[in-house]
């Protein structure tokens, strides 16, 4: 939902690539990366483990530890280059204007600490605020997070609290500060599907009413859709499709986005009439990526001669149909296009009737 008042994004990853160095030498884990985040939009970025999601997330926090740096491109906050900012002003951006929300809640938690005092201790921090204003603005983030009793929340140390409730908490504690943009890092995943309901549902509501951007990263398509505007989908350390939601999901084009469709399951489908067929092979590690396509060794549309080709840019192709290149406008697609009759769209029950244009772009080569 690119905010058509504003030429500026929120966020820009540009050309980004980022390896780790270890004893083995330079592993690249995201190559050539390039994304727009709007104000106010919520972008998913989805993709098989090992794809470089984290590291993205890492990066822009500024947090890729001693092994991780950026060896290409650059990550641009609010147009500034996140690299010619001093320190003093990464530490004011950082926890003020970006916060992060991990995938394990307790890593963010201390736990000898009461949620009250660490709570607290953000608006003091970032606002200068008093220890009274503290707790106060902190114990009302507890109600708009749906805790109930949040006399009782503040009171309580981490350990007190289940899996949903510490998540909770650290997502109050990540809008303590009224960030513009909120990076979220598979926030569910140690969640049963319930909860993971309760806090996802939490999260959609959370962005409409402060209108906070996200980046939700998730291995799963359908939380993605039910927060998201737009989807990126990862491979192998590059984004191989963007688009909005309905386009993804109506018509994926990549063959690794099909093939993610493929496995999950489905609320209205039929088990027996539509079998969940996993991605075949394995994503190959950073250090033995094949020529050409990264994605051809596991791909059923794999053609010799064009697809392990150098000429495939010795990346994945691609598929960018709504990633403006502006706010008004849409990116057209970078290379010729072509459908591969061997992957056919199939119906989804979210799928869009409503869209004919989706219905008539032609596929690109990949
Ligand atoms: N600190 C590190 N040192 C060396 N390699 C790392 C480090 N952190 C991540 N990697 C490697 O970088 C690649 C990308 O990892 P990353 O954690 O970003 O993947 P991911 O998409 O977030 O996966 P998951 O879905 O499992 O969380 C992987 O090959 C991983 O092994
Ligand atoms: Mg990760």
């Amino acid at each position: 939902m690119p905010d058509t008042e504003s030429a500026i994004p929120l966020l820009e990853l540009d050309r980004l690539s980022l390896s780790y160095f270890v004893r083995a030498g330079e592993m690249p884990a995201v190559t050539n990366v390039s994304l727009k985040l709007w104000p106010g939009e919520s972008l998913g970025l989805v993709g098989e483990s090992g794809c470089g999601k984290s590291t993205i997330a890492y990066a822009v926090m500024n947090y890729l530890g001693r092994a991780g740096r950026i060896v290409g491109g650059r990550i641009l906050f609010e147009g500034r280059d996140m690299a010619s900012l001093s320190a003093e002003e990464l530490r004011r951006i950082r926890g003020a204007r970006i916060a992060m929300v991990y995938q394990e809640p307790m890593s963010a938690l201390n736990p000898s600490m009461s949620i009250g005092e660490q709570l607290a201790e953000v608006p003091i921090y970032h606002a200068g605020a008093s220890m009274t204003e503290a707790r106060s603005r902190a114990r009302q983030l507890l109600a708009d997070v749906n805790l109930p009793d949040p006399d009782r929340i503040m009171a309580a140390y981490p350990h007190q609290l289940s899996g949903g409730q510490q998540q909770r908490v650290v997502i109050a504690m990540a809008l303590l500060a009224n960030p513009a943009l909120l990076l979220l890092d598979e926030p569910t995943t140690g969640l049963d599907v319930t909860v993971e309901a309760g806090v996802v549902e939490l999260i959609a509501s959370l962005r409409q009413r402060f209108g906070t951007s996200l980046l939700y990263i998730s291995h799963n398509l359908g939380l993605i859709a039910q927060v998201c505007d737009r989807v990126a989908v990862m491979y192998s350390g590059q984004i191989v499709e963007s688009g909005t939601i309905e386009e993804v999901f109506a018509r994926p084009r990549h063959p690794y986005t099909r093939g993610l469709f493929g496995c999950i399951p489905l609320p209205t489908a039929d088990k027996t009439a539509r079998p969940l067929t996993p991605i075949r092979g394995q994503v190959t590690l950073p250090s033995e990526r094949p020529r050409g396509c990264y994605f051809g060794p596991r791909c059923d549309s794999f053609i010799a001669g064009r697809c392990d080709a150098t000429s495939a840019s010795t990346t994945t192709s691609a598929i960018a149909r709504s990633a403006p290149s502006s706010p008004a406008r849409a990116a057209a697609p970078s290379r010729p296009m072509r459908r591969s009759a061997s992957a056919p769209v199939r119906a989804r029950p979210w799928r869009s009737s409503a869209n004919p244009a989706a219905a008539s772009r032609p596929l690109p080569r990949c």
